[in-house]
Order: C-alpha cells, then sequence, then structure tokens
C-alpha cells in the first residue's frame, strides 16, 4: 500500500494507472476510519481495478465555533485498517499541501445547500465542495464513494460533478449502522457512556416515522411531529431540526410524494449528530 503525502506524487500514480487503463475507486474521508469508511473502501476496491483513500481533516469545511481541533484523529489505526482492506493507495496531504498561501478559489453550490445543514453550518459545503473538487482533481477518480448518512452532503457533490462535468461517478452507499441503530460516524467517539446508551433514539425515531408513511400518512408535518415527540421522550437528546425534503432538490415538502428523505440533526451534549431515512 503506497502512501503519499504530496498532490504531484498523486498525480502521478493516478495519471499511470489512468494511463494503463486502469479505473480508480475513491473514498474521501477524515479519517478516524469506522465500518461505514471500511464498507465504501470494499466497495472501491471490489468495483475498480485500483482503490484510493483520502485521509485529511479539511479545516475550510469547519465553522469557527465547530469542533475542528477536537475532531478524532487515529493515523496509525487508519492507515492499519486500510492495509486489512487491500487498498492501493493512501493520500495523506497535510493543511499547507492543500491549501498553500493566498489559496483564494471556492465552489459554491447554490439552492440544495439552502436548507437543512447549509442554514445552520454557515460554509460548510462551500468547504466540502471545494475540497472535493481538489481531491477529484488530484485523485481522478473513475468512481468516488460516499455514505447516506451524510445526505445533503451526498446531494451537494452529485450536483457540483454534474455542473461542473466531473468526470467521476459519485456512488453513495446505505448508511452503516450499530446493531442498536446508531448511524456510524467518527464523532460517536465525543459521545460519554450515558449519552451513548441514548443516542440510538434518533434513528428509533426516524425508523417510527417511516413507519407511519409506510402505514398510508403522507402529511411532512406529521412525519416530522412524529420524530420531535419520540425524542422529546429522551432529555439527554436536543432535536435541531426534522425535515421531509425532496430527495433529489431537497426543497421542503408539505405533502410526501415518491423519493423524500426524512433527515434529522440533534445534539446529545456537546456532539452534535445527523441521520436520515429514505421514504
Ligand atoms: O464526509 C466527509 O468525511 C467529508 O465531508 C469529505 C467528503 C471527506 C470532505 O472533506
Amino acid at each position: 500500500m503506497k502512501i503519499i503525502k504530496s498532490i504531484s506524487e498523486m498525480q502521478n500514480f493516478s495519471h499511470g494507472m489512468r494511463r494503463a487503463g486502469e479505473t480508480i475507486g475513491f473514498v474521501p474521508t477524515m479519517g478516524y476510519l469506522h465500518e461505514g469508511h471500511m464498507s465504501l473502501a470494499r466497495e472501491a476496491k471490489g468495483g475498480n481495478a485500483k482503490s484510493v483513500i483520502s485521509i485529511f481533516v479539511n479545516p475550510a469545511q469547519f465553522g469557527p465555533s465547530e469542533d475542528f481541533a477536537a475532531y478524532p484523529r487515529d493515523m496509525n489505526g487508519d492507515l492499519e485498517k486500510c492495509e486489512t482492506a487491500f487498498v492501493d493507495a493512501v493520500f495523506v496531504p497535510d493543511a499547507r499541501e492543500m491549501y498553500p498561501d493566498g489559496f483564494s478559489t471556492h465552489v459554491d453550490v447554490l439552492d440544495v445547500t439552502d436548507v437543512m445543514e447549509g442554514t445552520r453550518r454557515h460554509g460548510h459545503f462551500r468547504g466540502v465542495a471545494t475540497v472535493v473538487l481538489k481531491l477529484f482533481n488530484i485523485v481522478m477518480p473513475s468512481r468516488a464513494y460516499f455514505g447516506r448518512k451524510d445526505y445533503q452532503q451526498t446531494v451537494v457533490i452529485r450536483r457540483m460533478t454534474r455542473d461542473l462535468n466531473l468526470e467521476a461517478e459519485v456512488v453513495v452507499m446505505p448508511t452503516v449502522r450499530e446493531p442498536d441503530g446508531l448511524a456510524m460516524s467518527s464523532r460517536n467517539a465525543y459521545l460519554s457512556p450515558p449519552e451513548r446508551a441514548a443516542a440510538p433514539v434518533i434513528y428509533r425515531a426516524l425508523s417510527g416515522a417511516k413507519k407511519l408513511y409506510d402505514d398510508g400518512e403522507r402529511s411532512a408535518e406529521a412525519l416530522a411531529g412524529s420524530v420531535r415527540k419520540v425524542l422529546a421522550g429522551e432529555p439527554m437528546v436536543e432535536l435541531e431540526y426534522a425535515e421531509v425534503s425532496d430527495a433529489e432538490t431537497l426543497a421542503p415538502l408539505q405533502q410526501v410524494t415518491a423519493g423524500a428523505v426524512l433527515a434529522v440533526a440533534a445534539r446529545i451534549g456537546r456532539t452534535r449528530l445527523i441521520d436520515n431515512i429514505l421514504l
């Protein structure tokens, strides 16, 4: 497994692969890898000649009062996991490599960032879209793999890929969950034992709303209301939003038609978690 720190070396590696006619499956990550990431890595390895993972905690997607400094990091553990998944190359640039002095270009994806996370985490998707475009230009993937847990992120990246005619095919994989339903996330590491015990209520609330939908409920307010009610029963959880949106445009819905997503953000202590379910 190659460990590559410089952009030029990564581009040389990828050029070599692409010239040899080999496909590259790419998993961009911020590290602290868990089973959700590894399921993407396996998919990238299985569906392409070569697989590449990037590990870069991207400062540009954290707001000033967010958890950039505290974000969990474990480079040695991550590299071991990549070895085990037979990843061909791991790209581990530092911030100066990605954002040298004078860096001044950003990607803003409009409309689909006007809701949900976009209205609570100002500048977050600008940071995500900018780094993902840079990573696509550096790694030159044939396919890039993202988890559905970050639903709005997948919509933003698909939109950018379409609008800017990027070559990479964006592949979105199902959320990987702990046995009790909690969506896997590097941020779960922040949860204290009592908070961790409370956290699965988020998925229980989403699953309850999905059951209502499957039983015929089509009012977005009723579905979001059922999430609010379940979460209100767990004092450790503070709901930020529960929103039903069109799965492609993310436009808020009043009546749920086919292809909708119910997304939630909630705080448990100092940890902010997001999750969603497709209706
Ligand atoms: O989902 C993430 O871990 C990050 O937002 C990503 C896509 C790696 C960009 O930094």
